[in-house]
């Protein structure tokens, strides 16, 4: 099947970008990780990021007509804003897992809302770059018929 990957603004800088609370590996590692286990899987993986609402909007609405199967999302700031991304996901009727590197209900009290979660099959948050893997593994076990 085919997948969708998308992070929202400001991860393009992992790496370097507060490494205490989201680690040190970069976007382009996590990339090439679930890329290479989306396709020892048999399936393939699109990766977009961008910094910008409308990309990642247009980006959802095309999935609706490329055979996406399966979204993984980290809005990032967008989890707390975007009403418009939220609305893009209903839209297009794609399931989808929302991705947090760090655990955002530990955090300040702005981060404890999210325009997401309610729409969501799942959310995994809190355990760094893991949390992608976490969020992979899930989505090919419902693809593959396999999650309990
Ligand atoms: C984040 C958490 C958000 O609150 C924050 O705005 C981010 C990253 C995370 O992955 O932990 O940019 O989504």
């Amino acid at each position: 099947a085919r997948l969708l990957l998308l992070h929202g603004p400001n991860l393009n800088l992992l790496g370097t970008r507060e490494p205490e609370v989201y680690g040190r590996i970069t976007l382009a590692e996590i990339d090439a990780d679930l890329s290479g286990r989306a396709a020892a899987a048999g399936h393939t993986l699109d990766c977009l990021q961008s910094n910008a609402e409308h990309v990642l909007v247009e980006r959802v609405q095309a999935a609706r007509d490329d055979g996406t199967a399966f979204v993984l999302i980290n809005p990032a700031a967008f989890t707390h804003t975007s009403v418009a991304l939220r609305d893009a996901l209903a839209a297009v009727a794609i399931p989808f897992i929302e991705i947090h590197l760090s655990n955002p209900h530990a955090r300040e009290p702005f981060r404890h809302t999210s325009h997401f979660s309610d729409l969501a099959v799942g959310v995994v948050s809190g355990f760094g770059a893991d949390s992608y893997r976490y969020a992979l593994d899930a989505a090919l076990a419902r693809l593959s018929g396999a999650s309990r």
